[in-house]
């Protein structure tokens, strides 16, 4: 089946199998892309394309003013040989909603929905077969208006690149939350995925890297006081046998992997509780054995169980093993789901 885009086939593929089971976190790159111009209220017929540089005037504006967006979502091999893209839809919604915020189009359904389905048709041999592999597929979106006003750009263009990926962390997570710093704040754009986002937030997680750590526990922009986020990931704590999460107020990313975990575990009979916590809150029921188990839960870790969080001079730790923590059968609940081996009960899947 094909949707008639465009397609400019290679004919000399870099695929090996070791690229394809081994290659390093979104450093390889499978053969074909999809691209699409914008450009005075018309987008262009979408094209696939060989993978590879682009021309950008040094004068787009999206490296001048920031008017760049990307997401990132997965599509895994299915038990009956195929191939399915898990939730593109709430990618695309996601894409659109920071759009809007960034005073950019809205990238059309068709474009994103049936461009990306096609990609991942066409580059599927790259999609790996190990436990826990995935075809990652990173959509990009920026303004290449060549001017220095500053304002929204009238052109623009949409890129959807894939890459091969194992497990994103090796190991259990450490985290320190941090004070200095801060990801999001009311008003601002912490609740959609703009590229500044995660340039004002490197700093951070370079400095606790340099102790020892993975990532930072962001902490709300205004007070230093509740948890927001855990580095790159959304963040849920079990207390008491139910799992609370931050709730979406504003200033944290709603992501898909929250939403879909959230919801298993709802199907699982565990509370959820979507809420304000403190980190006082963390601290006092760690301290009170209430607190028994953390985890991240995003895109390209799925749910990466929390080994410790460090917050001044406290250090928690919390139980990893894998044969009791709530995380670890979410986790395997979500595999199972992903890759056809469970019922598709929410019709999260769209087979390619
Ligand atoms: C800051 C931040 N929070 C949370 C998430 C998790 O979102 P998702 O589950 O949609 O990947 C991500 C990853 O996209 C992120 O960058």
């Amino acid at each position: 089946m094909s949707s008639g885009i465009a397609t400019q086939v290679t004919r000399s593929t870099r695929l090996t199998e070791s690229v394809r089971e081994q290659s390093p976190f979104g450093e390889v790159f499978s053969d074909h892309m999809l691209s699409a111009g914008y450009q005075d209220g018309h987008w262009s017929a979408p094209e696939l394309l060989r993978f590879g540089p682009v021309m950008i005037s040094p004068a787009a504006s999206a490296l001048h003013y920031g008017q760049s967006i990307f997401e990132g979502f997965k599509a895994h091999r299915t038990v009956d040989g195929g191939v399915a893209l898990f939730r593109p839809g709430d990618n695309l919604a996601r894409l659109n909603r920071t759009a809007a915020r960034l005073a950019m189009p809205a990238v059309p359904a068709p474009l994103f929905l049936d461009g990306i389905a096609e990609l991942v048709r066409l580059d599927r041999d790259w999609a790996p077969t190990r436990e826990g592999g995935a075809l990652y597929i990173r959509p990009l979106y920026f303004a290449t208006d060549e001017a220095l006003m500053v304002r929204p750009s009238r052109s623009y263009r949409f890129i959807v690149m894939s890459c091969p990926v194992g497990p994103y962390f090796s190991e259990p997570v450490r985290l320190v939350a941090e004070e200095e710093f801060v990801r999001a704040f009311p008003g601002g754009t912490g609740d959609v995925k703009p590229a500044g986002n995660y340039a004002g937030a490197l700093l951070a997680a370079q400095r606790a890297q340099s102790s020892g750590f993975h990532n930072v526990l962001w902490l709300d922009g205004l007070q230093h006081r509740l948890v927001e986020e855990s580095g790159l990931m959304n963040i849920v704590f079990i207390i008491a046998g139910a799992a609370v999460t931050p709730a979406l107020t504003g200033t944290i990313l709603p992501g898909v992997t929250r939403d879909s975990v959230l919801t298993l575990l709802r199907g699982m009979n565990i509370r959820v509780e979507e809420r304000a916590i403190a980190i006082d809150e963390i601290v006092a029921a760690h301290e009170e054995g209430t607190l028994t188990e953390a985890f991240g839960v995003g895109t390209a870790a799925t749910v990466a169980p929390i080994a410790q969080i460090r917050y001044r001079d406290r250090d928690l730790s919390f139980s990893t093993d894998p044969q009791h923590t709530v995380g670890a059968r979410v986790r395997s609940s979500l595999e199972a789901i992903r890759t056809g081996r469970a019922e598709d009960r929410h019709g999260w899947l769209v087979r390619v």
